[in-house]
């Protein structure tokens, strides 16, 4: 439910559907690709988001806690250490390979992985 005026969502000569005419005011929201439907977030038809995993809030794990693979989150190759999603539920800045477990050096850096307007 909203109680702002039609033209927040809907303009003259587009048409009802597609929804392109929103802009968020809230700092929570991050911009997604158009193929994200406002309902693939609103999924309780309400302004204030049914966040899946509410602890991460108001990160991206936030929502993506559950697409998380540890697999491919490592922060030491051999012998092998794993990021947690906590760690790295902002999804970027944090996650860099290191030379080994005294996470002093970086090996490798990963950048530009996972932009919401981009695909995971
Ligand atoms: C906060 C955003 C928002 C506001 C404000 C809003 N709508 Fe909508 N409206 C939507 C969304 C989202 C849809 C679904 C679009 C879709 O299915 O692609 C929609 C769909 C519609 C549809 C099409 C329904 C259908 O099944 O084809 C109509 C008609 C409509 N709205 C009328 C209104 C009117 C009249 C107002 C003002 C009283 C209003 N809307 C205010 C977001 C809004
Ligand atoms: C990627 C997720 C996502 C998508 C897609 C999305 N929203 Fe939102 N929206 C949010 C979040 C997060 C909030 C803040 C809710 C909260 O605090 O729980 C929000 C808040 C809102 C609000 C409250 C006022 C404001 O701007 O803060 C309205 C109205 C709204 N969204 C309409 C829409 C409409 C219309 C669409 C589709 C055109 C849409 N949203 C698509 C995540 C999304
Ligand atoms: C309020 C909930 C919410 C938040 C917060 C959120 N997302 Fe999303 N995101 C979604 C939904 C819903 C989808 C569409 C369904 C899906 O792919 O899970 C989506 C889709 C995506 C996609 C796939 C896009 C595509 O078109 O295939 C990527 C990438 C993504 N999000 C990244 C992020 C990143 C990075 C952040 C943090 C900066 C973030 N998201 C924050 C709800 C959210």
């Amino acid at each position: 439910m909203t109680t702002q005026a039609c033209d927040a969502c809907h303009r003259a000569g587009v048409g009802w559907t597609p929804v392109t005419a929103y802009t968020h005011r809230t700092a929570f929201y991050k911009a997604h690709r158009a193929s994200v439907l406002c309902s693939s977030c609103h999924t309780n038809n309400n302004e204030v988001i049914a966040w899946k995993y509410a602890g991460y809030k108001p990160d991206c794990a936030g929502c993506h806690a559950g697409d998380f693979k540890q697999g491919p989150h490592k922060k030491v190759d051999s012998p092998v250490i794993y990021y947690s999603v906590l760690e790295l539920k902002d999804c970027s800045g944090s996650c860099h390979q290191y030379t080994n477990s005294t996470l002093t050096t970086i090996s490798k850096n990963r950048s530009g992985q996972h932009r919401p307007t981009g695909s995971f």
